[in-house]
């Protein structure tokens, strides 16, 4: 049995793609991918850095090579993003006019929902426009657009390719002040009657944080909008969070500091245990609320190929996926397939 046997009844089981992945050079994390999941999203190559370089050139040779991938594979295509502050096309961030500004962004989102019209299935319209405390961040799109960037990303996208899905997608959304700032930004969108799908958590979580209670209550309150709930980049941290200490700042300091990087020669038995309790806990609430639930992605395949071994300290060697570092699955991977005899 695999991931996507397990839930094929419940969500998508998704990952996260990198470009050796990608390109097919790296045939073993590939293989894996096929075997266990039905659907899959680009780690980086559909940022707007990336596929578009030049005001009027795109590089769609790696996103043309990743959605074939899908296709071959009949795995349901996640585009990830339209509109970020971050990883932004340098070009973009020298439009001085306001404009201008907004009619390159219109082209951008109309552009890529073209070309990829009918092939990705869902998309991240708009990724991360808020702050912890629920108000808009102060990005480069707030500034020279005001708030209707908002609804406007979503219209655009939505004229091009009216059967895709749109979502909203940020981290810490289960923080209840960032939550009500979301809810209140989707209903402004569906007030003006443009439709949004869906709201992409992300789950870059912690061992113990946040609690099972917020994250359960996140999917009730973000349903009560009528749109789907996805868990998009979901990963665990097993190591302590530099934010967490007393008095700490992230500082060069903690670099190689065994307080920080602990596990350099695996992880302990006790830790394994506690990251599969963990990702049980988790999918116990996403089988609870299945059908609110559209997909539930991971963010990288093996623990090796985990953003969360250069961030925010580099150098670290973290554990947050399904998979260890030779690809074997790991006692978290038996814990959340196990849980389907209750289901
Ligand atoms: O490919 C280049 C390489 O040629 C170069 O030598 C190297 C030097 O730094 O950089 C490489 O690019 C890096 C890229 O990942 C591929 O590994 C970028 O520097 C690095 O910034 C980039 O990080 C990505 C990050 O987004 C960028 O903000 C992470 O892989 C990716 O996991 C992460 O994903 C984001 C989501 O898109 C949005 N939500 C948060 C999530 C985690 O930050």
């Amino acid at each position: 049995e695999s991931l996507k046997d397990a839930f094929e009844k419940d969500f998508y089981i998704g990952v996260a793609l990198n470009g050796g992945i990608i390109d097919q050079s790296d045939s073993t994390s590939l293989n894996v991918v096929k075997k266990e999941f039905n659907s899959i999203t680009a780690e980086n190559i559909m940022k707007s850095a990336i596929i578009h370089p030049k005001l009027d050139s795109f590089n769609f040779e790696m996103a043309d090579k990743f959605v074939a991938l899908g296709k071959t594979n009949d795995m349901h295509i996640h585009g990830h993003t339209l509109i970020w502050h971050s990883q932004l096309s340098p070009w973009f961030q020298d439009i001085e006019d306001s404009l201008e500004f907004k009619s390159a962004t219109e082209n951008h989102i109309k552009d890529l929902a073209l070309h990829f019209k009918g092939i990705v299935n869902s998309w991240d319209v708009v990724n991360e426009a808020l702050n912890e405390d629920g108000t808009l961040r102060n990005s480069i799109f707030l500034k020279k657009m005001g708030a209707d960037y908002l609804s406007l990303a979503f219209k655009w996208t939505s004229e091009i390719d009216p059967d895709a899905k749109l979502y909203y997608n940020d981290y810490n959304m289960t923080n209840p002040e960032k939550r009500q700032g979301a809810i209140r930004m989707v209903k402004k969108i569906q007030e003006q009657g443009i439709k949004v799908d869906g709201i992409g958590m992300q789950g870059h979580w912690h061992l113990n944080s946040p609690s099972l209670e917020e994250i359960e209550q996140s999917i009730l309150e973000y349903s009560k909008l009528g749109v789907q709930v996805a868990i998009t980049e979901l990963d665990i941290s097993v190591l302590p969070n530099p934010w967490d200490l007393e008095g700490a700042e992230i500082s060069q300091n903690f670099e190689n500091s065994e307080k920080m990087n602990p596990y350099t020669k695996g992880l302990p038995d006790s830790v394994q245990i506690q990251l599969a309790n963990r990702y049980k806990d988790i999918f116990n609430i996403f089988l609870k609320h299945k059908d609110k639930i559209s997909r539930v992605t991971f963010w990288g395949l093996g623990d090796g190929q985990s953003w969360l071994n250069g961030f925010p300290i580099r150098g670290r060697t973290n554990y947050p996926l399904l998979f260890d570092r030779n690809l074997k699955p790991k006692a978290a991977y038996y814990s959340i397939i196990g849980l389907k005899e209750k289901f």
